[in-house]
C-alpha cells in the first residue's frame, strides 16, 4: 500500500469534501471566467493524425424499447469472438459522445455536462472492429470522426493498463477529463461534476450497447499511470473512466 493508514484518512477526508462542495462559497467573480481569462477550448484535435470516417446518419439499430433496455442492462465481462461492424461502432460513438452544438468554452450533446463545460474526451482501443487496424483512436467532437493516434501498441500493453480486464472485448472506451474546462467556470465545485459527467457517458454506452445486444463493463479499477501513458496524456488531461464492450454471448 502506497499510503499509510493516517495518510489514507487525510485523503478520504479531502475526497469526501470533493463530493459535497458548498456552492455558497463559490464567488464567480474570482473564477478564471469571472476574471475574464481566455476561455478554454472544449475540443481536442490532433494535427496530422489520420482520420477515419464514422457513419453520421447511422440508422436506429434497435427494435427494443427504452424501458426494456434499462431493465435488462447488466455489466458484462464475457463476450463472443465477434468483430464490431462500422455501423455498430458509429452507433455507439454517436450515442455516447456526439456533440450537436459547440462554441468557445461550451459544448452540448448526447450527455449532460455541468454548465455545458464538456470536460471529457473519448478515446477508443479498437481491438476487433471490421475494417480497422488495432490502435488507439480519438473521437473528434467537431466532425464525429475518429483520428488514429497510436498503432504502436500491443494487447498486452492495453490489458496491463486495464489491470487484466481487456478480455476478448471488441472495443475499449476511455474517457479523459481536462478539469480546467470546468474549473474555469466552477473552480473547486468542478470535480464532483466531472465524475458525474463520466458516469453519464458510460451509462449512455451501457444502454446503447444493450440496445444492440452488446455488453459493457464500466472500469474504474485500472492502472492510472499505464493508462495515461497509453493515451499519451497525464497532466492537464487524464483518464477518469473506461469501459470494455463486446458482443453478448447468446443465452
Ligand atoms: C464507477 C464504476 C466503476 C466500476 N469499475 C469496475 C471495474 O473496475 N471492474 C469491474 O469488473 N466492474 C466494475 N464496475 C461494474 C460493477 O461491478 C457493477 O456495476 C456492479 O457489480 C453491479 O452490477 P450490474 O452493473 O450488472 O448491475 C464498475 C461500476 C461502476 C459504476
Amino acid at each position: 500500500m502506497k499510503y499509510s493508514i493516517d495518510e489514507q484518512k487525510i485523503i478520504i477526508k479531502a475526497n469526501r469534501e470533493t463530493l459535497r462542495p458548498n456552492w455558497e462559497d463559490l464567488d464567480y467573480s474570482e473564477t478564471d471566467k469571472g476574471r475574464k481569462l481566455p476561455k478554454p477550448t472544449v475540443c481536442k484535435s490532433y494535427k496530422n493524425a489520420k482520420v477515419f470516417e464514422l457513419i453520421k446518419d447511422v440508422p436506429s439499430l434497435s427494435g427494443k424499447k427504452i424501458d426494456e433496455i434499462i431493465l435488462a442492462r447488466r455489466s458484462v465481462r464475457q463476450y463472443e469472438e465477434h468483430p464490431m461492424s462500422l455501423v455498430e461502432l458509429s452507433y455507439l460513438c454517436k450515442l455516447t459522445s456526439e456533440i450537436v452544438k459547440m462554441g468557445p468554452g461550451y459544448a452540448m450533446g448526447v450527455i449532460p455536462t455541468g454548465g455545458a463545460t464538456n470536460s471529457l474526451e473519448t478515446y477508443l482501443y479498437l481491438n476487433k472492429v471490421d475494417g480497422f487496424k488495432k490502435g488507439i483512436y480519438h473521437y473528434m467532437k467537431d466532425t464525429g470522426n475518429l483520428q488514429l493516434i497510436r498503432e504502436d501498441i500491443t494487447d498486452e500493453l492495453v490489458n496491463d493498463s486495464m489491470k487484466n480486464q481487456l478480455r476478448n472485448c471488441a472495443v475499449v472506451f476511455f474517457w479523459t477529463t481536462t478539469p480546467y474546462r470546468a474549473e474555469y467556470k466552477y473552480s473547486f465545485t468542478s470535480h464532483k461534476m466531472i465524475a458525474i459527467e463520466a458516469g453519464h457517458a458510460c451509462q449512455n454506452l451501457y444502454l446503447a450497447a444493450e440496445a444492440i445486444d452488446y455488453g459493457v463493463v464500466g472500469i474504474a479499477a485500472y492502472n492510472q499511470k499505464l493508462v495515461d501513458e497509453l493515451l499519451q496524456v497525464g497532466k492537464d488531461e487524464f483518464v477518469v473512466y473506461l469501459a470494455a464492450v463486446g458482443k453478448k454471448i447468446k443465452q
